[in-house]
């Protein structure tokens, strides 16, 4: 029928009529990805978050962890201190995804977690030589087609920043691992701070949480200055605190946000839809992200 033709004709790319896809504006999309394919990869950047949505959020009906759940190993950490982190997550991560509570009002329980847990970490005299064999042991698992998605970038000289409230150090030896830590691959996230023996003593810098993603694009004014050039931003995230990373951007034109709803789909699918251009709902791939990179570059 003539919905059908309408549905096909909006949709420049295959992937896009994939059940998992969904759009609030279609016709919207289609103009951003038309501009974008017309300004070529010269003027494009990359900006994703990392946990769950560069990596998996589940795997054969099991989740799959974060940068912080990856440390929750006995070699790593007592079980004393997984239990309590375990215990702020079952406390904290029902309010990071509460969508009747605003970002105001998550945002000092949100600082109130990662302090905890980092205070908690720090506690247990983790040895930079031990990251690497923990993050092999571990489950993390970057999404289906992770590869293509580095390699496309790095192949087209596209520069991908990963902003995570994750874990720095766990990041990197996930993508090292991965072999996908191109050198057009820039990180900002919290870095721990090793003594001269190799031991945890802190985390470097401003910490980076959830919900303040713009202070911390903003501190990097530098980065994005040297990509002024590039102002068309793909950006891909899972929280709608995510949104907030390309806050730095010098001279934007277009952006097009891809969102992974990944749990609370039925309860957090309208803001999703209303904040994100593109919604992937349980989506646990890398296709959408790759088609749409294919297209525009
Ligand atoms: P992201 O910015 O790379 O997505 O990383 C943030 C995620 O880390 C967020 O979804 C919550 C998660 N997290 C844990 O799993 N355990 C913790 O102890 C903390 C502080 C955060
Ligand atoms: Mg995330």
């Amino acid at each position: 029928g003539k919905d059908t033709s309408d549905t096909e004709q909006r949709v420049k790319i295959a992937e896009l009529s994939k059940s998992s896809v969904c759009m609030k504006e279609p016709e919207r999309v289609n103009e951003i990805l038309t501009s974008m394919r017309n300004s070529g990869s010269s003027t494009l950047q990359v900006i994703s978050d990392f946990d769950m949505t560069l990596t998996r959020f589940a795997y054969n009906g099991k989740r799959c962890p974060t940068c912080h759940n990856i440390l929750e190993n006995d070699k790593l950490i007592s079980e004393e201190c997984q239990a309590e982190l375990q215990n702020l997550l079952d406390t904290y991560y029902p309010i990071e995804i509460d969508c009747t509570r605003s970002p105001e009002e998550k945002l000092p329980l949100m600082v109130e977690w990662w302090t905890k847990a980092h205070d908690l970490l720090v506690q247990q005299k983790i040895k930079k030589a031990d990251l690497a064999l923990v993050v092999r042991e571990s489950e993390a698992r970057l999404r289906d087609g992770y590869k293509e998605f580095f390699k496309h970038l790095n192949d087209t000289c596209v520069p991908l920043l990963i902003f995570s409230a994750g874990i720095g150090d766990v990041l990197e030896e996930v993508i090292r691992q991965a072999d996908v830590f191109f050198s057009n691959v820039k990180v900002v996230s919290n870095y721990m701070d090793f003594d001269e023996s190799g031991v945890l003593r802190a985390f470097k810098g401003q910490l980076i949480h959830i919900y303040n993603k713009r202070e911390g694009a903003l501190l990097n004014t530098q980065h994005f200055q040297e990509l002024h050039s590039r102002s068309n931003v793909l950006l891909l995230g899972d929280s709608l605190g995510d949104l907030n990373m390309s806050d730095g951007v010098s001279d934007l034109q277009n952006i097009l946000t891809i969102g992974y709803l990944n749990d609370k789909v039925d309860e957090r699918r309208q803001s999703y839809l209303n904040s994100y251009d593109v919604v992937l709902v349980k989506d646990e791939s890398m296709e959408v992200p790759n088609a749409i990179l294919r297209y525009i570059t």
